[in-house]
């Protein structure tokens, strides 16, 4: 409690509400003309710095036949030759790295779920840019010097953990070093620190709601209110549900390894109308993820970003696999929007012909009474057809005939909003296997060829 006595007057503001102007970032307030001069120079400084220090570059943009000196508008990065996390591989660990070793501070890695991780590197000045960035999103999402920030995000390898960490101490901000796991203490933390801000994956926080509920706290009596989630897709829905069972306001951040970690991307508290992506240091496309052809602003497809301010591992239009578009900017009228990220292309479950994002099944899943937001989605093969099996758990009071009503639903919410036929189990409260952190929601098990 001494740090709530002790904290800033700022602290004590209401949480929710726009950046004062004296605390906005000089980047922040540039017209959008102010940030595409911004990002010319700094594109063709990235170009030349990636084209004279990585092999992988020099060999793809000569094979292109283009040059650094063929950037003379932002347009002209069409013609550069996509990044793919393929690329970081065949390189790995070290080989894209664009400065000495000894001038790298730190590393981080990918999980990589299929064979080889990936490895990024920083150097000081990309440690620094990345604080000051989360340090921005984190004020973006309402935080504010003297606030204690919870971090649940794992630490370690993964960007969340330390991203989040510096982020908010580089705000003013005290940290709680929480990471993820011991779900228990984390619970008991946040009731004797009385944290304003929690930065979490969502499908974690649901394991700690849980958790409250398990130690009878109801969770809008905590101190918690505002929550920056990422790292996996969520949606609306999901929104509506944390916001109304902790009494907060839940904000999106936006991030991936290979492109720096979380803080690319913040969704501003006052407008909740998706992600502002920091465009003076990253410059996004969209493209059509099957022809890699761009896309005009605000039609859908494949996040591209290329960064152009980093010294380690510059990446040039780097594809994310996540698919989203570009929208105008709202609260920062001179960086534009992402909508929220709805999947990647890599998640999407073609069923029977139909394409399927499991978000689209979590939007079904949240709005039907008498189960939870915990679900999980199974693939399996019957002959030669597909199926695909959704497996949520039931509220604890929902009786048999509430459950048998809550699967035909969702059944239905699925047919009517995808168009595509599902089976929906509703399972015993408890059964299905809690988030730690990112969640993997898809269990495909269709690997057996058809009979
Ligand atoms: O997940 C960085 C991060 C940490 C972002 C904490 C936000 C908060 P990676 O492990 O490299 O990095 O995974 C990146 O996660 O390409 C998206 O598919 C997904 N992702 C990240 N943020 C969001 C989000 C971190 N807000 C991959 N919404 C990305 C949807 C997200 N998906």
């Amino acid at each position: 409690m001494t740090s709530r006595l002790t904290a800033p007057p700022a602290a004590r503001g209401r949480l929710g509400e726009p950046v004062p102007a004296d605390l906005l970032d000089a980047a922040e307030r540039l017209s959008r003309e102010e940030v595409r001069d911004l990002q010319l120079r700094r594109l063709r400084r990235t170009l030349r710095h990636a084209y004279d220090n990585v092999e992988l570059y020099r060999r793809k943009f000569d094979a292109a036949g283009v040059g650094p000196e063929d950037c003379r508008t932002l347009e002209d990065l069409t013609q550069f030759p996509f990044t793919t996390k393929a690329d970081l591989r065949e390189a790995y660990p070290f080989g894209m790295f664009a400065v000495p070793m000894h001038e790298v501070r730190r590393l981080h890695a990918s999980s990589g779920t299929t064979g080889q991780p990936t490895v990024v590197g920083y150097t000081e000045t990309d440690l620094s840019n990345w604080a000051d960035l989360v340090a921005r999103s984190i004020r973006a999402a309402g935080g504010r010097p003297g606030h204690l920030v919870h971090v649940a995000y794992g630490y370690g390898l993964f960007t969340g953990g330390l991203g989040a960490h510096y982020g908010a101490e580089r705000a003013g901000c005290t940290v709680i070093p929480a990471s993820g796991g011991m779900t228990a203490r984390q619970v008991q933390i946040i009731q004797d620190f009385r944290p304003e801000i929690i930065m979490v994956t969502p499908s974690y926080l649901l394991t700690l709601l849980d958790e409250f509920e398990r130690q009878g706290v109801d969770p809008r009596s905590t101190s918690l209110k505002t929550g920056i989630f990422g790292a996996e897709p969520w949606t609306e829905e999901m929104r509506r549900e944390i916001e109304e069972r902790v009494d907060l306001h839940a904000v999106d951040i936006y991030g991936l390894s290979e492109v720096m970690g979380p803080g690319v991307a913040q969704e501003c508290v006052e407008t909740k109308d998706g992600p502002h992506v920091w465009e003076d240091h990253f410059l996004p496309e969209v493209v059509d993820p099957f022809t890699g052809e761009s896309l005009a602003d605000g039609t859908g497809g494949e996040l591209v970003l290329t960064s152009l301010t980093k010294e380690a591992l510059p990446v040039i239009r780097y594809r994310t696999r996540d698919m989203t578009r570009l929208l105008p900017g709202t609260a920062r009228p001179g960086m534009r929007r992402i909508e929220r990220i709805t999947g990647r292309c890599d998640d999407m479950i073609i069923l029977r012909g139909v394409n399927v994002y499991p978000s689209q099944i979590e939007e079904v899943v949240l709005r039907t009474p008498a189960v939870t937001p915990h679900f999980r989605i199974r693939l399996t093969r019957r002959g030669r057809m597909d199926h695909l099996t959704v497996q949520v758990e039931a509220h604890p009071d929902a009786g048999l005939e509430q459950r048998r009503t809550a699967a035909r639903a969702i059944v239905k919410g699925v047919k009517d909003g995808v168009g595509v036929t599902v089976e929906a189990t509703v399972v015993d409260p408890q059964t299905l296997e809690r988030s730690l952190g990112k969640l993997q929601r898809v269990t495909d098990e269709r690997l057996a060829p058809p009979a």
